[in-house]
This record gives structure tokens, sequence and C-alpha cells, in this order.
């Protein structure tokens, strides 16, 4: 348990960096602001945090269309903050994750500016996915992709140049490399080094599924569409490789796939022994508000993680999804599903992320038509993200909250002028507020979870409600029905997500969540948290199989 590696059980926070916090003052979160507010995320009980792209970028899609992936964009800072950040954030034992973008470049990279020149069925093009388009004159796309942000996949190089085509799998300014070319892998393993040689403890990697195409860019059917760019057998040479220069250095270093893969079987194969310590499992935040549901969840997750060796990830949302408040009805409801939620996941084996934001529990917003900004919106590609993007509210009572130095500054995405219950400033000294709870989750979980074992049984009992047991003495009982639930004999509570007094009494109202330990199980001074020593002595209920999974690494 002890020699696990740091990232085994650690909870990251995800930082938009734009979304943040702004130092300057132009409206846009930055590095600096980012490294003025880690004491208060060391102040949460996170682990780590993971940066979303700061390289130099035109922002097409908030930097995840880099042109340098070896310099920091002027809109964020430059490298010397980037170092600053770090390490202030290893000082205060933070770990970091910075964001790597390996299956596209911007168009403003000199790689595609140099394609550009060149010509075709030059070295440069290969670097990137070029072709002849169909039909008389070329005047049709090479294939039938469809651009995931809507769209064709395929942009023609204009009028009065050779006129092929390219692959972009997302915007059309955001070309996707040639996976296939030696220069491409090699390029990619020195960006690791540089910043691994900085110092950062891991990466994110963006569209790890995508890398390859299937060969000969075959034209996909409605449903074999997306099987002909996505989770292609070779990725995984690529990531053994990955998997060997992290291990060049010393402390534990890692990388997360960013992989939608169809089934938990597919995510586990990026986290096979030799290729990647972690991907993210979004099978809970696809999923539906129900205890059934998140039962077949936790138990398909570790049915596929196991047999590679590999230990979980929880999600529940990120800066690509609906918040989770929203998601499961928004208002007073959707907030305690949402508290509820965070706490069962954060009992579980494993890492968990969290975005920033669940700690203030904040909701989707419905950004005026003419703020957004989000190129899936653009492109007419769906309902747009800018609604989970926006600024976070750090104090005061009116928009933008101390997110920047000085009253009145226009923030990238505005503020709605509903928040000034939501900041940080008015929740900290509020013990029933969402982020005092969170708060007192992360520091029950570093005391209690640490010692657990890796497995989880999932007893049998009452429809509606999930229970979780860990070795040893720990339960995690949510309630996902619409009546009370009469718990059973589960020891002392630790923690609940709402309705502390209610839980104490032995009834675990809808929509709550809430941790026991049996008094053997914990050390004392645990006990006298701020809860007290409260047993819950009601009647044990239901009963029947119980499942057990492992994952031991
Ligand atoms: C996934 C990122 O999370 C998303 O924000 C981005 O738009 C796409 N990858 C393309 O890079």
């Amino acid at each position: 348990m002890t020699d696990a590696p740091w990232w085994r059980d650690a909870v990251c926070y995800q930082v938009y960096v734009r979304s943040f916090a702004d130092a300057d003052g132009d409206g846009l979160g930055d590095l600096a602001g980012v490294r003025s507010r880690l004491p208060y995320l060391a102040g949460l009980g996170v682990d780590a945090v993971w940066l979303t792209p700061f390289y130099r970028s035109p922002q097409r899609d908030h930097g995840y269309d880099v042109a340098d992936h070896r310099d920091v964009d002027g809109l964020f800072g430059t490298l010397a903050d980037f170092d600053a950040m770090l390490g202030t954030a290893h000082e205060l034992g933070l770990r970091v994750i910075i964001d790597i973008v390996p299956n596209h470049t911007s168009d403003d990279h000199a790689w595609f500016q140099e394609a550009l020149a060149a010509g075709p069925g030059s070295a440069a093009r290969d670097r990137y996915l070029f072709r002849n388009g169909r039909g008389r004159g070329g005047s049709l796309p090479p294939n039938n992709w469809r651009s995931v942000f809507g769209g064709p996949a395929w942009t023609r190089l204009p009028e009065g140049s050779d006129r092929e085509w390219y692959l972009h799998l997302f915007d059309s300014t955001q070309p996707d490399l040639n996976w296939r070319n030696g220069e491409v892998v090699g390029e990619f393993e020195s960006i690791l080094r540089f910043w691994l040689d900085r110092g950062v403890d891991g990466f994110r990697i963006d569209v790890a599924h995508g890398l390859f195409k299937a060969a000969g860019l075959p034209d996909g059917t409605s449903r074999g569409l997306v099987t002909a760019f996505w989770n292609q057998p070779e990725v995984h040479h690529v990531y053994r490789r990955w998997h060997r220069v992290l291990a060049e250095y010393d402390g534990d270093r890692m990388a997360i796939a960013e992989a939608w893969a169809p089934d938990a079987e597919a995510m586990a194969q990026y986290i096979r022994r030799d290729e990647l310590q972690q991907a993210f499992n979004f099978r809970w935040l696809e999923a539906a508000w129900s205890a059934a549901a998140f039962r077949r969840v936790i138990e398909e997750t570790f049915a596929a993680v196991d047999p590679v060796g590999a230990s979980p990830t929880w999600v529940l949302s990120n800066h690509d999804v609906v918040r989770e408040v929203t998601r499961y009805g928004g208002g007073r409801q959707g907030l305690e599903r949402s508290k509820a939620a965070t706490l069962t996941m954060l009992a579980m084996p494993g890492s968990a992320y969290l975005y920033q934001g669940t700690e203030l529990g904040l909701p989707q917003v419905d950004v005026p038509e003419e703020a957004r900004q989000d190129p899936t919106w653009l492109r007419g590609g769906g309902t747009g993200r800018d609604g989970c993007r926006i600024p976070l509210p750090w104090s005061g009572s009116e928009p933008p909250y101390g997110f920047g130095p000085g009253a009145g500054v226009k923030t990238w995405l505005p503020l709605p002028a509903s928040w000034a219950e939501l900041s940080v400033a008015a929740q900290e000294t509020d013990p029933a507020s969402t982020l005092s709870f969170l708060r007192r989750a992360l520091a029950s979980r570093r005391r209690v979870l640490a010692g657990l074992g890796q497995q989880v049984r999932l007893p049998r009992g009452s429809p509606g409600v999930l229970v979780i047991e860990r070795e040893p003495g720990f339960t995690c009982v949510l309630n996902c029905g619409s009546r009370s639930h009469r718990l059973g004999a589960y020891g002392d509570l630790l923690i609940a997500s709402a309705h502390e007094d209610q839980v104490a009494g032995g009834v675990l109202p809808p929509d709550t969540a809430a941790w026991f330990t049996r008094p053997s199980a914990v050390p004392a001074n645990l006990l006298s948290a701020r809860l007290g020593r409260r047993t819950v002595n009601a009647h044990e209920k239901g009963g029947g199989p119980t499942d057990v999974f492992s994952t031991d690494l």
C-alpha cells in the first residue's frame, strides 16, 4: 500500500486555465493567477492539479489548437511564470499534470505552414493527412468522415493552390497529424521530455484514442464511421514508447488518456502494464442518476481494469460536458445529487478527477448567443461547451466576483449576476456550504481511505440504494431513490452529503450519500471529527449476494 505510486489514489483538480484566476486583469485566467490560488487548492485537500493547455495558440479551440508545444502563450504568461507556478505547487505538496495535444496541431504551427508551402508529395505534407479529393476535379472530400465539431472532417486548400484536402477531426484550424510518420513520433517524445525536464508530474493526453486512422482512410458506414478513426490498434505502440520515456524519470511520472472508448474493456487497453498509468473512466459521467446504473458502472470498471492490473479513475465532469448539478436536474435537487455522487465517487479505490467549480456547486450557465465562443457551437456541432467554462467566482457581490484584479473587468465569458452566494469567499465561512462539505470530504478521505484495501464489495440491498463496502469496516451508502432509506448498522457516521442529523438518526433521505466506519477500524483521533461520534444502530435491511472486485496493483 505504502509503495503505491502517488497517482493511484490521488484526487486531481482540473484547472481550466482560461477560467480559473486572472492575475493581469485582462479578463482571462493565466498562470500567475493559478499560482496565486494554489494555496486555496492545497487547503481544499486535493493531491494534484491538471492544467488545460496554456501553450502558444491562436485559441480557436481555447488552446487545444497548439502552435508551439514548447512555449507559453502570452495570454497566459511566460515559461518563467510556468516554472514559478510549478515550483509553488511542489512546495505546497501538489503534483502538476499538463495537457498534451498529439492528435492535431494548430494551422498556425510551423509544420503546417511548411506543409502548405512545400506542396503535394513533400515530406512536410506527410506529417499531416493531405489527400486528393474525389469526383470531377477532386471537388469532393477524400472520404465521408464528419468532424466531431460538426460539418465535414476535410477542408480543401484555397483556389489558386494545389487544391489538396487535409483532414481535421475537430475544427478546420486543427489539422490532424500523421502518426505513421516517424518525425511526428519523435517530436512528441521530445516534447514530453521538454516538460518532464522542467519537472511536471504527468500528462493528460488529449484525444488519446484518435492518433491513428484506419489504413487507407476508408469511408465509414453509419455504424462503422467512428471505428475508422478511433481506438486503432497501432495507437498502443505509441503509449508503450511513452511509458518508457516516463520511466526514465524519477518520481512516478504518469500519463492519463482521454480516450472515449466504446466500453470499459476498450478503455482498459490503454492502461495495460506497459502503457499508460491511467485512463479517464467516463462511464459514471455518462450514467443516469440511478443506483442500478452506478452499480453497473462500478462492476464494469473493475471487471475491465482488474485483468490488466490497473487501478480505476472516476470522473463526474470536465470542461467538455454539462455540469453535474444541471445534469442531475438542476436547482437544489441537482446540487444535492451532485454532492452525493461526488462523495460516493470519493469513496472508491483509485483516483478521482474533480472539475473546477464542483467544490462550489456551480451549475451550467445558459450563455447568451452573442457571447458564445466554443467552436462546436460556431460549427453547428452541438449546444456548445461555454456553459461549463464560466470563470470562477472568488469574492464580492457582483460580476466578475474577484476573478481578476479590479472591478468592472470584462471576462472572456460573462459571469451570471446570481453567483454572489456561490463565490469562494461567500462559501468559505459557511460550514453548511458546498465548499465546506467538499473540504471535509477530502480531509476524511485522506485520513480514512488511505488505510483501506483496494477491493470493494457491493452488497445487494434495497432498490434505489447503492452500498459500497471496503475493508476494514468502511461503508458508503447512496440513496438514488425517491423515498428515505432506513440505514443498516454500519458504524460511526463520518460524513454525509446533506441532512447529517437525519443520517445520524439512521435515515438516509433521497439524493444523499454518507460514509460510515466501524469504531475498531479507524484511529481514535478520527472520531473526534466535526460530526462527533454518532453510531447508527438501525436495522440492517436487504442482504443477498455480494460482488467483490479487486484493484490491487
Ligand atoms: C478534448 C478536449 O477536452 C476538448 O476541449 C477539445 O476541444 C478536443 N479534445 C479537441 O482537442
